[in-house]
């Protein structure tokens, strides 16, 4: 019985492990693998049993049990809607190949995002919003292409971005740019009137 072998290990750990263990089976040893990664069941599984909340949930090979509904909704961050979808997304500056392949799903939670500098987040992020025009891929947000969009459409759309300089517009006061009608969508209009007011109300005192 394995319980958990994976935790806290590094890819290479991990990877190590997993030959270890795979030549542990050819020598014809039973194993129970109790794991929550993904790769790890795939990779060293004959046939899979999902628990949730004491109760079985599914049972059969990886590839069956992995695509029924009720297991998908049963994990972290399953069975939300998905929202933004980005399958192999390249990007350049110039000759500066800076995205390579990027593919991710974003559904109606929160995500992070992390890596040294210089890592590409920024650009990954002014790809989503058109202000970078990818070399390849597919960006899609509630179903749709915004490779052919513009980025104001993309704000009305709903995706907003902070910038990480606190620099919108360096010329106009803080009252100014929030005023911007354009900075923020006609969808967010009640959560803007209360920001409004809560930043006058500051400024008050
Ligand atoms: N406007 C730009 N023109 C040319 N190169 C850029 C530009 N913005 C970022 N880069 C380069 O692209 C790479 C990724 O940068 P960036 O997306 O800002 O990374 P992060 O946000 O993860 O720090 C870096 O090598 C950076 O120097
Ligand atoms: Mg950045």
């Amino acid at each position: 019985m394995l319980d958990e072998l994976m935790a806290g290990l590094s890819t290479d750990e991990a990877d190590e492990i997993v030959e270890l263990v795979r030549k542990l089976r050819s020598t014809g040893v039973s194993l129970c693998v109790i794991e929550h990664v993904m790769r790890i069941i795939a990779t060293l599984t004959d046939r899979v049993i999902v628990l949730e909340w004491g109760k079985k949930l599914a049972e059969g090979p990886y590839a069956e049990v992995s695509q029924n509904p009720a297991v998908i909704k049963s994990l972290p961050g399953g069975g939300c809607r998905l929202m933004l979808s980005i399958k192999n997304l390249d990007a350049y500056y110039g000759k500066l190949h800076v995205l390579w392949d990027i593919s991710l799903q974003i559904g109606n939670e929160s995500v992070g995002i992390f890596g040294p500098n210089g890592a590409g987040k920024t650009t990954l992020i002014s790809c989503i919003v058109g202000l970078v025009k990818p070399s390849g891929g597919d960006i899609q947000f509630e179903g749709k292409s915004l490779l052919t969009s513009e980025t104001h459409l993309i704000a009305r759309a709903g995706i907003s971005v902070v910038p990480q300089e606190r620099e919108l517009f360096p010329l106009m006061t803080v009252a100014e740019t929030w005023r911007q009608e354009r900075l923020t969508s006609s969808r967010l209009g009640h959560e803007r009137k209360n920001c409004w007011n809560s930043f006058t109300a500051y400024f008050r005192y």
